[in-house]
């Protein structure tokens, strides 16, 4: 039986069209989805759309349609963006799904069972922007600390004991040091903790767009306890005997934006400790990206539309550059000269002309099948033992989501191969040393091999065409087969460059 492996990306508000920071999350997980497949685990990633609350009422309202049609629409453009962008989720949840209002009123009735949602009245700053709560001391001129407007609610409620969990939640946190990260953030969280936890509304009765409260549906539930429920949703809760529930609840990682991570890291946990259900084993919280030293905002209208940079730069440069650019967790800048730096530079010259130079030799000096080796070289051993090495370095790095920090790995070894060609020189033994030159481009065609399989979470395409050109099977691409070595007199196709460089638009014309 295999191992599982359940992750998750927060679900997106459909108030409005995907834009770069919501594939970036993805794009996360899914390199983390693919890296998890390919090395044996049976995986489980969950994505989808968050539907109700009063930003979407709102956003429907304006767009003069009713919600549920609304929400269809925009759902289904979060469902493209997944297509475009070769994402590999297993399962896309909307909250407006039957089976998600039987498994948040089942957790309601749960909780209101255990004794821990009482009725009261709420009074108090609400955004909806962030749909969430504020205190007095919090709001500051007319503003939460976000920066989005809050108005001022009255209204009956139903609470949720969240000040009862203050120590239980500490306690969690100081006992399980990898809960939250990264470490920064599980800092501000256990302060934002410390500094006391008032009981958290839960309900609504001012709109109606939502899931209503069990046995009193003048209520419906507030929108972050009906978004988080979608987790166990997915794993067929309220069912806690099903064979997903079983295999992949709980979840191993919530991968989310550092905004919010307070519902993931706090409200979420709590809600599960009430309910007696056990908690997620990680949250992590990535940075922002900004937009040529903007925050992107609807105001500014300076949103970086996903598929702009696709048909611009390519989805695997995209893919590539969203988790190379900075060390995951912190801010990030995506301006065109960066990602052009990184597609040209690394990409197309370091990896891409690797692969396109040693395939080349081959097809014109071995008769275009992997040549014969005799004899390896300390030389040829050390790099194809740091080869044979990545692939214990990179679960290390995924398991940290240390995107960058595996990739970096990565590009060790594209610079030792790309060394040890110029030390070697191939071109130069195939008059001298026919024989030696077969080993040294074997053992290149080789270290590509493990390059080309350990790059497919992150490029699947063009890691894809890569290994087609090594006539590599499906069974050769998996984890497990890195072990085992290109087989010579294998017959290769013709090789094709596989990364290819930006152009500016002037430059090509020119
Ligand atoms: N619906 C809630 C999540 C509920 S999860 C139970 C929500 N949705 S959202 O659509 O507003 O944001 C979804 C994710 O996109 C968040 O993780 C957020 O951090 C991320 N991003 C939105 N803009 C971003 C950038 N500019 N950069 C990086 N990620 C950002 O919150």
């Amino acid at each position: 039986m295999s191992a599982h492996y359940y992750l998750t990306t927060p679900i997106y508000y459909v108030n409005d069209k995907p834009h770069i920071g919501h594939a970036y999350t993805t794009i996360a997980c899914d390199a983390l989805a693919r890296f998890k497949r390919l090395d044996g685990y049976e995986v489980k990633f969950l994505t989808g759309t968050d539907e109700h609350g009063q930003k979407v009422e709102t956003a429907a309202a304006n767009a003069g349609i009713d919600p549920q049609t609304f929400t269809d629409g925009v759902s289904q453009n979060f469902r493209d963006l997944a297509g475009a962008m070769n994402f590999s989720n297993d399962d896309f949840i909307r909250t407006t799904e039957e089976r998600h209002k039987k498994a948040c009123q089942a957790l309601w009735k749960r909780l209101l069972d255990k004794g821990h949602i009482y009725l009261g009245a709420y009074e108090g700053w609400y955004s909806i922007r962030d749909e969430a709560f504020f205190t007095e001391t919090e709001v500051k001129d007319g503003k939460a600390p976000t920066g989005a407007p809050v108005e001022w609610v009255e209204e009956p409620s139903y609470f949720f004991d969240l000040s009862k969990w203050q120590e239980p939640l500490l306690k969690y946190y100081e006992e399980n040091p990898d809960f939250i990260a990264p470490s920064a953030r599980r800092n501000e969280v256990m302060s934002f903790v410390k500094s006391g936890l008032r009981d958290l509304s839960v309900s609504r009765t001012s709109f109606k767009w939502g899931i209503p409260v069990p046995d009193d549906d003048a209520h419906i539930m507030y929108v972050w306890l009906d978004a988080l429920t979608n987790y166990i949703t997915a794993t067929g809760y309220p069912d806690t005997d099903c064979e997903d529930f079983n295999n992949f609840w709980p979840a191993d990682l919530h991968m989310v934006g550092k905004d919010i991570l307070r519902f993931h890291a706090v409200y979420w946990p709590a809600f599960l400790m009430a309910a007696d259900l056990p908690l997620p084993k990680r949250i992590f919280a990535h940075g922002w990206w900004m937009n040529e030293g903007q925050k992107m905002s609807k105001s500014l209208g300076n949103f970086i539309d996903p598929y702009d940079l696709i048909n611009k730069y390519g989805l695997d440069q995209v893919r590539y550059f969203c988790l190379r650019e900075m060390s995951f967790g912190s801010d990030g800048e995506f301006t065109h000269t960066a990602i052009v730096n990184r597609m040209n530079s690394e990409l197309a010259n370091d990896f891409g002309n690797l692969s396109q130079r040693v395939l080349s030799m081959i097809a014109k000096n071995c008769d275009g099948k992997v040549p014969p080796h005799g004899d390896f070289t300390d030389a040829d051993k050390v790099l194809m033992d740091a080869a044979a090495g990545l692939l214990g370095t990179l679960r290390q790095a995924y398991d940290a989501q240390a995107f960058n920090k595996a990739l970096d790995q990565v590009w060790q070894i594209v610079g030792d191969a790309n060394r040890y060609v110029d030390e070697m020189a191939p071109w130069g033994l195939k008059k001298t040393d026919p024989d030696r030159m077969a080993t040294v481009l074997y053992v290149l065609a080789d270290t590509i091999r493990v390059l080309g399989v350990l790059m497919q979470p992150i490029v699947p395409d063009s890691a894809s065409t890569m290994l087609d050109q090594l006539a590599l099977g499906d069974e050769g691409r998996k984890f497990a087969s890195l072990g085992t070595r290109l087989v010579p007199g294998t017959e290769l196709p013709k090789p094709t460059p596989v990364f290819p460089r930006y152009v500016e638009p002037e430059t090509a014309e020119a």
